[in-house]
């Protein structure tokens, strides 16, 4: 019998190759999902991407110009042909508005897009709740507005703005914005986005799964690209207007962090256990004092105000 370390044989070489396995397990891995949410879905129909080859989330879009006849216009092709996959992406320097407006010549009041030169086959709102998170805003705009043109979608940003002293409530807000969007257009699909999460790939399409809610950032850098949990719903999620309606949207009764994305989770599967008052309390008994509406250059800015105290925390356990 022969021992694989010794004295006369040490472990140099098992630990090389151990550590050359760890290293290929942790490409394969990478090359599965991608931060926050890759291409864990359909879109992943060859299993790998290469994420130490990234793209700038610019690259293709000088190729898009506006078709002289808007009436004859061809419809954009089921996949659009402008994606790139992986993307670079970097927060050092936080981009400036008027910058970012620049870049994205044909993005007009309100945040909304309509390709110039084919007919868009899906129309997704984006919603995203927000107060004093000013550069993660940037952030996102400047990486969300050329991701979603390559996609071919006709789109608009929508952020909810939550005013006044009361706690932060993530969901009542998400209900707001799913009112007011659904007042400008009949939406395909509601993407409920937090301000700080950005999608590392295009082919993670921002378009609904018809016959269930789906959740997009499967693979955040934050949770080592797994889920933390398996009914994870949290950070960003997609639903149709129907879908979101028929489960009554979020709780209104969320006060502060967290919470409020199992309860919807678990709506989908009744037998486990979910806030009682579902029925009563969500889109349909939704109460806000609306204080503006602007039409921004990047985004529709919806500012709310829930009142001051009591700072309540209503977390269901
Ligand atoms: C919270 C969720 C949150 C998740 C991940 C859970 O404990 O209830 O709202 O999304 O942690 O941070």
């Amino acid at each position: 019998m022969s021992r694989l370390c010794s004295p006369n044989r040490p472990c140099t070489l098992l630990l090389l190759a151990f550590l050359q396995l760890a290293f290929v397990l942790f490409l394969y891995r990478r090359s599965l999902s991608g931060s926050f949410a890759s291409s864990l879905y359909e879109e992943d129909r060859d299993g790998r991407w290469d994420y130490s080859k990234t793209h700038d989330v610019y690259t293709n879009l000088s190729f898009v110009t506006p078709s002289p006849d808007r009436e004859t216009l061809p419809e954009c092709p089921v996949e659009s042909p402008l994606l790139v996959g992986p993307l670079t992406i970097s927060f050092q320097k936080i981009p400036v508005m008027s910058k970012i407006a620049r870049k994205n010549p044909y993005v007009q009041a309100g945040g909304r897009y309509t390709p110039p030169h084919c007919k868009a086959q899906y129309k997704t709102a984006i919603l995203v709740p927000h107060r004093n998170r000013e550069p993660h805003l940037r952030h996102l705009l400047y990486y969300l507005h050329p991701f979603l043109q390559r996609q071919q979608l006709q789109y608009a940003i929508y952020v909810i703005h939550q005013t006044g002293n009361r706690t932060f409530n993530r969901a009542k807000l998400l209900n707001v914005g799913v009112r007011e969007a659904l007042k400008d257009e009949d939406w395909d699909c509601l993407f409920l986005h937090d301000v700080d999460l950005i999608p590392e790939n295009d082919h993670n399409l921002y378009v609904c799964n018809e016959k269930y809610p789906k959740h997009v950032s499967s693979a955040m850098n934050k949770f080592k690209y797994r889920l933390p949990y398996r009914m994870y719903f949290g950070g960003v999620s997609a639903l149709t207007p129907e879908q979101y309606l028929r489960i009554n949207g979020f709780p209104n009764t969320y006060w502060g962090w967290g919470g409020e994305d199992d309860d919807i989770s678990a709506r989908f599967d009744m037998v486990v256990k979910v806030s009682k008052s579902w029925r009563s309390d969500g889109m349909n008994s939704i109460d806000y004092n609306l204080l503006q509406r602007e039409e921004l250059p990047l985004y529709t800015n919806i500012t709310v105000d829930f009142g001051s105290s009591p700072n309540v925390r209503a977390k269901v356990n």
